[in-house]
């Protein structure tokens, strides 16, 4: 569904994303863990559009897609929710959802329909129902990831890339995420997902890419790379490896 081939991106002279290769295959859930400063962030930003590679291409569905606009690869299928937080403060968790159901994707619906829609997946999401019309200022960032991960699916996203969607979550709390991830993929979503916690992505991906200073240094099924030398090494540590 996805080929990131040989893809780099440098900022001055860092090479944060150094020749990488990456495929996703349709309806799986892929896991991209490494250590921070790994390039993993910089990698979906460039998938999405938000970077534009120094080398390489991406290809969706055959279509190489590395030289195209942010919105157009939104339009395209591949939406992103982000590590930080940050957005519009004045604008409620609604207005924010809405955004992806009017922009972004080719269909066009009524400010009515994008309403009723946004605070459908506002519930799904697990956000609280009496929170959809409070400016994002007023909300915690859970609550701001929870709109977020809304707003990505207002755009009726073929992939969805989540970035750090769990991190700061509590057990209980990151056991539901998990569900709701399955929930997304048995709905027909394809699912790239960056996260730290190792007992969350080794349970929910059925393939892991390990990054480490811009390069892949292993892929694989959760089994096969926890038991991967270099991984151990440079990310892992003993205490993980069996
Ligand atoms: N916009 C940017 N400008 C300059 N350096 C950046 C930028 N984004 C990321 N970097 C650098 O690129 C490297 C990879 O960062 P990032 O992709 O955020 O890593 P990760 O998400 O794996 O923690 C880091 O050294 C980071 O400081
Ligand atoms: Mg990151």
């Amino acid at each position: 569904m996805l080929e990131v081939q040989s893809v780099s991106k440098k900022f001055g002279g860092l090479v944060a994303v150094n020749n990488v290769d990456m495929s996703v295959r349709e309806g799986e859930i892929l896991g991209l863990v490494g250590p921070n400063g790994a390039g993993k962030t910089t990698l979906l930003n460039l998938i999405s559009g938000i970077y534009r590679s120094d080398g390489g291409s991406i290809l969706y569905h055959g279509e190489d897609i590395s030289r195209l606009s942010m919105d157009r690869i939104c339009k395209k299928g591949i939406a992103k929710t982000f590590q930080q937080t940050s957005s519009f403060p004045g604008m409620t968790a609604r207005e924010c959802v809405m955004i992806g159901s009017l922009f972004g994707n080719g269909r066009r619906i009524s400010m009515d329909s994008a309403e009723e829609e946004a605070a459908t997946h506002l519930e799904r999401v697990g956000f609280p129902r009496d929170g959809i019309d409070k400016p994002l200022a007023n909300l915690n960032v859970i609550e701001l990831r929870r709109t977020q991960l809304a707003r990505a699916l207002a755009s009726r996203p073929k992939i969805l890339l989540l970035d750090e969607l769990m991190t700061g979550l509590n057990p209980s709390e990151g056991t539901e995420a998990i569900g709701l991830i399955h929930d997304l993929r048995e709905s027909g979503i394809t699912i790239v997902m960056i996260e730290h916690v190792m007992r969350v992505i080794l349970g929910v991906s059925d393939r892991i890419v390990v990054l480490d200073h811009g390069e892949k240094i292993a892929e694989g099924s959760p089994d096969e790379v926890v038991r991967d030398r270099r991984v151990i090494e440079s990310y892992l540590g003993e205490r993980y490896a069996f």
